[in-house]
């Protein structure tokens, strides 16, 4: 009989990626993908690490199934992700209701340890065997038929930032062989997809080397580019130490590299860097943003930032403030410090809560500014987006332009995976809105 799998998907676009590459390959042994958490057979909950209390967050949210699930046959429920791999044998437990825990780097492993599923035995999979997974997952299709599609290149870090949960949970630094990758890609571009998004934690750490060959992430945006199917090319998430040159000048050599480029800096203090451990300083980062102006005036960029790190003080953030009126990141993440068990930082004498909180405040007030500028700018003009899907009220369409901003507007939905002009009529801090127009020697549809 056909079975039934939810999966729940919390974190960063690599969870994304496993989300959907664990759905491929739980099909092979008979488990479909539902919509429906109220009514599956095997519930995933894909957790992530990060930030503040990731772990009872997972607690809480079994407590939902539980409560779903009261007067119903209960389903398998698994613990993937981040937090699985962090706490192991340690969440079955402290919660008999959870039948699996397996860690990001043993996905390979989940059709035996689901098809052996017993209820009275538990099972408990977080050994960081990244070769094994991706050798397993090359041999089933990746059967992801969006027009936007992530693709996971490379794994893991080497950094260790001392505020980072990220070593742990993923593991050392691994990148796939080149082949594979542009093996999924031709399997995506065959499903689709019309933009590629590069994945790692790491993503331009990529290398890998094959008969004294490296191969780097920028050898695999210029073998992308020769697919003609393929429009866009994007990678997330960069470090600022691994932007080489060769990456560099893939912003000129490349038409289809789009020109946003997202590199965390996390302070504009060289103080603050070095306790975090970020292993680049200040100056390199305006350098390395200089030159991708250089390269291409029109790159916009977007940044991470943490927020009232120990050790901060006012004029620590005054630096970091400067920095965004310089670059004037057109949209960015930030976030309070959140001592993570494990971490270096975990030990470090916290910063009070009020100055937080008011730091907090004033890098998003002036963010939000740049964003707010940045989409002014679009207002009255033509750009060109890329159709994604049919927004949930099924009446307009969703697609991005070249920055990532997000476009809500009047148009058909044969437009699906096209790149179409849309004049932008409004918008406001997070879209912007208009309608389709017709390109020249476009058929009306
Ligand atoms: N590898 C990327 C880099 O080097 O910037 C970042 C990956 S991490 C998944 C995404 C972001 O989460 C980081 O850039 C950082 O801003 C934030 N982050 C990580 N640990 C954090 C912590 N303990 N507290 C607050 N924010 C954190
Ligand atoms: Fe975490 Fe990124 Fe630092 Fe690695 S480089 S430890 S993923 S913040
Ligand atoms: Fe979270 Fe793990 Fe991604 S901790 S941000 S899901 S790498």
């Amino acid at each position: 009989m056909e079975k039934k799998v939810f999966i729940k998907t919390f974190g960063c676009q690599m969870n994304v990626y496993d989300t959907n590459r664990i759905y491929d390959s739980v099909k092979k042994i008979g488990f479909h993908k539902t919509q429906s958490q109220e009514n599956t057979d095997c519930y995933i909950l894909n957790t992530c690490h990060i930030r503040d209390k990731a772990k009872e967050k997972v607690y809480h949210e079994i407590g939902r199934v539980k409560k779903i699930y009261k007067n119903k046959k209960k389903p398998i429920l698994i613990v993937a992700g981040c937090v699985a791999q962090a706490e192991n044998q340690e969440m079955i437990k402290r919660e008999p209701y959870i039948d699996i825990v397996i860690g990001p780097q043993s996905y390979h492993k989940i059709n035996n340890v689901l098809s052996n599923f017993e209820s009275n035995k538990k099972n408990e999979e977080t050994e960081f065997e990244t070769i094994s997974k991706f050798q397993f997952l090359e041999k089933i299709e990746n059967k992801n038929n969006t027009v936007s599609s992530f693709l996971t290149i490379q794994e893991g870090c080497d950094k260790f930032c001392n505020f980072c949960v990220v070593p742990y949970t993923r593991g050392p630094e691994f990148s796939r062989p080149f082949i594979q990758i542009i093996k999924e890609a031709e399997q995506l571009i065959k499903n689709g997809a019309k933009e590629i998004t590069l994945l790692g934690q790491n993503v331009n750490a990529y290398s890998y080397k094959e008969k004294n060959k490296e191969f780097r992430i920028s050898d695999l945006i210029l073998e992308l580019e020769k697919y003609s199917e393929l429009e866009r090319i994007r990678y997330t998430t960069s470090h600022p130490k691994d932007m080489t040159d060769d990456l560099i000048s893939c912003y000129s050599k490349s038409k289809k590299l789009m020109p946003f480029v997202h590199l965390p800096i996390q302070s504009g203090s060289n103080k603050v860097l070095q306790l975090m451990n970020r292993k680049h300083s200040v100056e390199y980062y305006i350098e390395i943003y200089e030159k991708l102006k250089k390269i291409n005036p029109n790159i916009e960029f977007s940044s991470d930032f943490i927020v009232g790190y120990p050790g901060e003080e006012d004029v620590d953030f005054a630096d970091t403030i400067n920095l965004i009126k310089k670059i004037e990141f057109i949209n960015s993440f930030s976030f309070i410090f959140s001592p993570r068990p494990g971490t270096k930082a975990s030990q470090l004498e916290l910063i009070d809560k009020d100055i937080l909180n008011l730091r907090l405040l004033k890098i998003q007030e002036l963010l939000f500014k740049f964003q707010k500028k940045m989409n002014n700018s679009f207002v009255g003009k033509e750009i060109e987006v890329l159709v994604e899907n049919k927004m949930k009220d099924e009446k307009k369409l969703f697609g991005r332009n070249k920055f990532l901003n997000s476009v809500i507007f009047e148009g058909n939905k044969k437009n699906i995976g096209k790149i179409v002009n849309v004049k932008i009529d409004s918008c406001n801090q997070n879209s912007l809105f208009g309608k389709i127009q017709l390109k020249k020697n476009m058929k009306a549809a």
